[in-house]
């Protein structure tokens, strides 16, 4: 599958079959993820890999009852590493460049799940607090996203897309 294929074909997934995901894979999306591109090298990122049934239970709670994530065979937590970032890069680097460096790495997961057949949804309405408790996150790692990952038992319609007319400024934001 080529890139634009998989970015134009995947779709968030919110409804998953039984059939378990193999570590093979898990370790194939992590790899995908591991070459993402981050602010000078640091790679802020850590990926927690939950199969546990009532650790996912409690990850469905602190994320406002999306009960699809527990259905996911694997749950993939994906965290910002600020204390690596803000040694580089300062508070540029704990705000904004470990969360464009995690995002990059999630979207790496999605499509090369996509790309084998898998679903996944990226899942950021969740409390922070709650999740770092769940998980033991120490501080100075931020949660970012958890990405249920599964077979899909769904295969939903494209969401609509602002056209490029509206978002694409040519030579300045505005005019004068
Ligand atoms: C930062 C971020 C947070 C999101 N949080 C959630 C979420 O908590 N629950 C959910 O079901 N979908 C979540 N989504 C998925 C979006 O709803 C979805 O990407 C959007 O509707 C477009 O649909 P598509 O992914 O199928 O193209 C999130 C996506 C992003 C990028």
């Amino acid at each position: 599958m080529d890139v634009l294929e998989a970015i134009k074909g995947r779709r968030s997934i919110r409804a998953f079959n039984s059939k378990e995901v193999s570590q093979v894979i898990v370790q194939k999306l992590i790899d995908a993820a591991r070459w993402a591109p981050s602010a000078g090298n640091i790679q802020p990122w850590e990926f927690i890999i939950v199969r546990k049934p009532e650790i996912k239970r409690k990850l469905v709670e602190a994320a406002l009852d999306q009960l699809f994530i527990e259905e996911a065979p694997v749950v993939i937590v994906v965290c910002a590493n600020e204390e690596r970032s803000s040694q580089g890069y300062a508070v540029r680097g704990k705000t904004l460049y470990c969360i464009q460096d995690t995002a990059a790495a999630i979207q790496n997961i999605n499509l090369t799940a996509h790309s084998i057949g898998l679903g996944t949804c990226w899942v950021g309405a969740f409390r922070e607090e709650e999740t770092r408790k769940i998980l033991n996150i120490p501080h100075g790692v931020r949660p970012v996203a958890i990405i249920p990952v599964g077979y899909p038992a769904e295969s939903p319609s494209p969401r609509r897309r602002r056209p490029a007319s509206q978002v694409v400024h040519y030579e300045t934001f505005q005019d004068e």
